[in-house]
């Protein structure tokens, strides 16, 4: 018999079936809740509240498991590359060998950007964030491309899914070379996807640009820690907007917006400038562990705390270990990485820290490896929403194919009670 769970409201008692996942995650199915009691529930922040049934990633926060399509995060970080786990992310399997080649010459036919999005671009000034510019020239992609995808011919889907993987990558350098006043460089489809991205961002007309395997190998790798992460904030907003059948360009620009907050993917730039504020102020971590702690002290430690993880995020633990690689290899010896490792030992043993369960998350060491790969700070949020793209992607296609109900919660209404208009002149 499949599990229930009764809740007795006043002299009533109701029964509830109970959902398991593969992982065996339960929930209880409320959707008849409200019909049944008049009642519904009340969870700020969706602590507690499943959106969705999803096939993509799963993720157990006591014990620091990430799988996407049930492949761990480690294997996949180690052995894979961005363009095969996007493919994975989005259609479900690893690809074969032909898959993935024709996966890379599809994406390559879309990746000449629309020349008059350069005007929309012109008009944002130099100083202008540029995940507020990618948000921006994201939804106007939606004016090049106004024909709404038909989600249900597998065709149409692909080719979409390839022009967004294309357009994406090319408009989000933009914003970079909008910010220094370099010329827009146009995508090489003799080359990869990562190299791609590292030419479109610095390479100058007047001189060659000499890619570093290395720095390529780096970044495939902080791509793919960021592709998925089930229903965070950037993504949820990406499946809600897509819920009211608004298009995929539409529904990422929301999912751009939602990551750019610092307590989303923002973190990432808010870590390397509160390292950069301690190293100045002296070095002292002690002090700032305190300041975290203080509760009349609005500052946090940023890169640190996770809303699902309680115990380690697994992709903390594999950037640590590649910013001492990457730095090793590439030579840099930056101050701010003895300052993290310090402010993490130190909160680590922290009552306080240990006791909320705040341990670092994927952002407390990912800006370290950004900064030596020559990113600029106000890019690093850009790069996570390269590294999320897959994943906004897969979740949208997800959502539409499950014909999911358009997202519209409830609420306890709070306000005032019925009450009599008073014209203006008697106010
Ligand atoms: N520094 C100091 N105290 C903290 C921190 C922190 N970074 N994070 C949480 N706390 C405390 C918080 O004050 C609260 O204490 P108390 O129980 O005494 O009121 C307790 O820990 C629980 O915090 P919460 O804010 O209720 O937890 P949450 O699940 O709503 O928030 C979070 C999760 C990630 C927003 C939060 O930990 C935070 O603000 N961290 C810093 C920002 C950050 O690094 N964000 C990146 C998250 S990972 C990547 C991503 O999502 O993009």
């Amino acid at each position: 018999m499949s599990e229930t769970v009764k809740l007795v409201v006043g002299d009533n008692s109701y029964e509830f079936p109970v959902i398991e996942g593969t992982e065996n995650e339960k929930a209880i199915d409320i959707g008849k809740l409200r019909d049944l009691t008049g009642y519904i529930t009340m969870d700020p922040g969706y602590k507690n509240t499943g959106a969705c049934s999803s096939n993509i990633t799963y993720l157990d926060g006591e014990n620091g498991i990430l799988h996407y399509r049930g492949y761990s995060i480690e294997s996949l970080a180690e052995q894979s590359t961005f363009l095969e786990v996007s493919y994975l992310l989005i259609f479900g399997e690893l690809p074969s060998k032909s898959q993935l080649t024709q996966f890379e010459t599809d994406i390559r036919k879309y990746t000449l950007v629309n020349e008059e999005m350069k005007n929309i671009l012109d008009g944002f000034p130099k100083t202008a964030h540029p995940m507020g510019v990618l948000s921006s020239l994201t939804s106007a992609l939606t004016a090049f491309n106004p024909k709404a995808v038909n989600v249900n011919n597998d065709k149409e889907m692909y080719d979409a899914i390839c022009k967004t993987m294309a357009k994406f990558i090319v408009i989000a350098t933009w914003t970079y070379r909008k910010s220094m006043g370099y010329p827009l460089n146009y995508y090489d489809n003799t080359k990869g996807y990562v190299d791609n991205f590292l030419r479109l961002m610095f390479e100058l007309p007047t001189g060659p640009y000499n890619i570093d395997p290395k720095i390529v190998s780096a970044l495939d790798k902080l791509f793919i820690l960021h592709a998925d992460h089930e229903q965070n904030c950037s993504t949820s907003t990406v499946r809600m907007v897509g819920s009211s059948h608004a298009g995929l360009f539409a529904s990422i620009s929301s999912g751009v917006s939602a990551l750019w907050g610092p307590l989303h993917g923002g973190a990432n730039q808010a870590v390397l400038e509160m390292l950069e504020q301690i190293k100045n102020d002296g070095g002292d971590v002690d002090k700032y562990v305190l300041k975290a702690k203080d509760k009349d002290d609005p500052f946090r430690l940023m890169g640190f705390g996770h809303r699902v993880y309680k115990n380690f995020d697994p992709r903390a633990r594999i950037i640590k270990k590649a910013a001492d690689d990457v730095l090793g290899t590439l030579g840099v010896d930056d101050p701010v990485l003895e300052i993290a490792k310090k402010l993490e030992k130190v909160a680590l043993e922290d009552e306080y820290f240990k006791a909320r369960n705040l341990y670092p998350n994927v952002d407390f060491y990912s800006g370290i490896i950004y900064r030596a790969l020559g990113i600029p700070v106000d890019m690093f949020t850009v790069m996570f929403a390269i590294g999320r793209l897959p994943g906004w992607i897969a979740q949208w296609k997800e959502m539409r194919a499950n014909k999911e109900p358009i997202g519209r919660p409830r609420q306890i209404y709070n306000g005032a009670t019925p009450r009599d208009y008073v014209s203006l002149d008697k106010r």
